[in-house]
């Protein structure tokens, strides 16, 4: 079986483009691989979070990713900062990859400029962590959006030269997971693009039904077909496709026909579509409240998480550390 490996940022929550996006396809493939997921909180570092918050950070997603159906039974669920093989191999690593094209990562240089003032080591190496998380447990897929591919190629150079230079076959080079056409695209509500964690743009599995209806209600639209049949402007399509991800078909059905018809009205759109999210999202709200407030479950799930990610984190160290040369007496 193939294994497939994919780090979580620990800030944050998830939002309604994850749930119905990554997320899904995440569920069904604990089914048909050998899956470790991970909340990369060690990444995290390279932008100073304060000690109070770090771990609530990871507790938070932890609790969001259970609730929105990740299971522990199926899948290693853990925190990279539990595995200390990660850290280790992330040192080996370090010594074969390059300043300059660490350099050259599109994700490097665009911190650079927005945290001109913190241009610390970790940001440069963070790809060679993230190669480090991937390749300690010599995963074979990693779904990855666009922003990621880079960092994906920086762990197959490494894999790659890893092994030329110690004649050893340790490391398989990983491939991007494309979902293809199953990777359900969620639009944010800001009018164009789509959903991401930016004020007025996206909804969170958190968000309670209140702040759920002010947010849709809020959603940019335009004045209005005038036209029957006329071509939807991106803003309403968005607030179509986001009916048909969270609606009946006979919902969808009839918006449709009234914007054809010319007598749709936006108020009434945005409170079905705003009651038809709550109706997704209130029942993995409260489960994000039971969960993240069981610490004997969250220390049983991460235990476990641990338990199988070290047994094969320490498998590969062990042939990692022989092909280098490392020896005890
Ligand atoms: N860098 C990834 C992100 O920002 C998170 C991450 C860390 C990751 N390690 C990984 C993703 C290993 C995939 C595989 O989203």
């Amino acid at each position: 079986m193939e294994t497939v490996l994919s780090g979580i940022r620990s800030t944050g929550h998830l939002h309604l483009g994850n749930y119905f996006g990554a997320l899904r396809n995440y569920i069904k493939m604990q089914d048909e691989y050998n899956c470790y997921f991970f909340i990369a909180d060690l990444h995290s570092l390279t932008t100073h979070p304060h000690p109070a918050d770090f771990h609530a950070g990871v507790r938070t997603i932890l609790a969001e990713y259970l609730a929105a159906g990740l299971d522990p039974d199926k899948s290693a669920l853990f925190v990279q900062s539990d595995i200390p093989e990660v850290s280790e191999l992330y040192v080996l690593l370090n010594m074969i990859a390059y300043k300059g094209e660490l350099e050259r990562t599109a994700s490097f240089k665009d911190k650079v400029r927005k945290q001109e003032d913190n241009v610390n080591a970790g940001l440069l190496t963070y790809p060679v962590l993230m190669a480090s998380d991937i390749l300690i447990h010599r995963a074979n897929k990693v779904p990855v959006g666009k922003d990621q591919e880079q960092h994906l190629e920086i762990a197959r150079v490494l894999a790659r030269r890893f092994n030329k230079l110690y004649g050893a076959d340790v490391f398989p080079e990983p491939q991007a997971f494309n979902f293809g056409s199953d990777l359900i695209k969620v639009p944010g509500l800001d009018g164009s693009g789509k959903m991401g964690k930016s004020e007025g743009n996206g909804i969170f599995l958190y968000d309670d039904e209140k702040s759920i209806h002010k947010k849709v209600m809020k959603a940019v639209t335009d004045s209005g077909p005038t036209e029957p049949n006329s071509k939807m402007p991106e803003s309403i399509e968005n607030i179509f496709t986001l009916l048909k991800i969270v609606s009946t078909p006979d919902t969808v059905a009839h918006f449709t026909e009234v914007y054809n018809n010319c007598s749709i009205r936006y108020g009434d759109l945005k409170k079905q579509l705003a009651t038809d999210i709550c109706k997704h999202t209130l029942p993995i709200r409260e489960r994000i409240e039971e969960i993240y407030n069981d610490s004997d479950y969250l220390r049983k799930v991460a235990k476990a998480g641990c338990e199988k990610a070290r047994e094969s984190a320490q498998a590969t160290l062990k042939e990692v550390r022989a092909a280098v040369g490392i020896k005890s007496f």
